[in-house]
């Protein structure tokens, strides 16, 4: 992208003659293309053209300094139809709007016209007011639409760089020891926290004949998630700040069958003697607007080194099998760009979210009555 695509100024016109805008005017008629130059000339600088080749040869010359091309289609040799062609072979169509100068254009050839990629039509015969005012509202937006594009790249190319540099200080988190350390005692949070919930799991499963839970998952956070992060919240880089910032680099995800398994084994954790509950986000008593629903608990757990005890801290998000169902959809539309009908989308996914809620209700009252019935058996 290049000065082509800054809005051209002089657009009203009150510049000097050497300031002012070029245009092209290509036609095999000497008395229309005079006609247009009389029109035009107060306002633009005009160039002239007879027939296509010439065209070709007048805009290889001043491509960069043209405002836009009135373009005749019926010409000997090469028509206009031919130059378009070769203005959209070399790229110059997206630079330089087209304007098709018609005598009697029918729909059919106006439409391909357009589809083609020209940008108006000025029919004959000419009118002074109206060619003026065509002109120039082409050149005004096609300026403005370019201007658009470039700054849509430019932030492009600014999320590109910082995507760049993410990844490049991610690396570097890498190489360095504090940092690898640290990861290692997350790791280690993690294992410990996903020991306790298994034990709790074995011995609900031998005393009362059933598991809490489904299934763990768990996760470090990546460095350039770290990295995001703490950039985000307007934090430095450090080993110390990651420790005191972030609360989620060791994640835990406790898949349970029923909401109410979630609560007493939320409970059975937080009520171990060395585990600390430092926050906890009820989002199944409050789910989020898009129906988001999960219990979190932050939770501060002892790592047992060989010379030391530290505390880590954790994050270990209770859903049911259903709203992991649920959340594993929305995440999945949150970081895809560009999907088509996301309001509607996001309405479905409300809905079903409603829907997740009733059905887990159901499935617990069913295991309730399956539960009672089989004790009297
Ligand atoms: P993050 O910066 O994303 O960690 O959010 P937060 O610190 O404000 O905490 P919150 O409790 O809102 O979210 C923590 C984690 O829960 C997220 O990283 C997701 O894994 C999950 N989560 C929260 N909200 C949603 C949601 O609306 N949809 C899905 N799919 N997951 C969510
Ligand atoms: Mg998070």
């Amino acid at each position: 992208m290049h000065t082509l695509l800054t809005p051209r100024s002089g657009i009203r016109g009150n510049l000097g003659k050497t300031e002012m805008q070029k245009i092209l005017v290509v036609d095999d008629a000497a008395v229309n293309r005079e006609l247009l130059r009389e029109m035009l000339e107060d306002n633009y600088v005009i160039e002239m053209a007879e027939n296509g080749q010439q065209a070709l040869r007048k805009l290889l010359e001043f491509k960069e300094e043209l405002a836009a091309v009135l373009l005749d289609l019926q010409m000997p040799e090469m028509d206009g139809f031919a130059v378009i062609d070769a203005m959209k072979e070399n790229g110059w169509l997206e630079q330089i709007p087209v304007l098709v100068i018609s005598i009697e254009s029918t729909p059919e050839v106006e439409n391909r016209c357009l589809e083609i990629g020209v940008s108006d039509f000025i029919h004959k015969p000419f009118d002074r007011s109206i060619v003026k005012n065509r002109v120039r509202n082409t050149i005004d937006l096609f300026a403005y639409k370019n201007s658009l594009e470039q700054q849509v790249e430019e932030q492009r190319e600014t999320l590109r760089q910082q995507d760049r540099i993410i990844r490049i200080q991610a690396e570097k988190l890498k190489e360095a020891e504090p940092f690898n350390r640290l990861m290692m005692e997350y790791r280690f949070a993690i294992m410990e926290i996903e020991t306790r919930l298994k034990v709790l799991n074995e011995e609900f499963s031998r005393e009362y004949k059933r598991n809490p839970f489904e299934s763990i998952k768990s996760r470090l956070k990546t460095p350039e998630s770290i990295y995001e992060k703490l950039e985000r919240k307007g934090h430095p880089i450090t080993v110390d700040n990651i420790r005191e910032h972030l609360t989620d680099v060791a994640g835990l995800r406790v898949i349970c069958s029923f909401p109410d398994d979630i609560y007493r084994l939320a409970d059975l954790v937080i009520r171990q003697d060395d585990i600390l509950l430092l926050r906890k986000k009820d989002y199944i008593q409050n789910p989020k607007d898009n129906g988001y629903r999960s219990l979190h608990l932050i939770l501060s757990v002892p790592i047992f080194l060989s010379n030391e005890k530290k505390y880590m801290k954790a994050e270990v998000q209770f859903r049911t099998i259903a709203m992991d169902f649920w959340a594993s959809l929305e995440h999945k539309l949150k970081y895809k760009k560009n999907v088509k009908n996301a309001t509607q989308i996001v309405a479905q996914l409300k809905a079903c979210a409603d829907s997740i809620e009733m059905l887990d209700y159901q499935m617990q009252d069913l295991r309730n009555k399956i539960d009672m019935d089989g004790r009297s058996i």
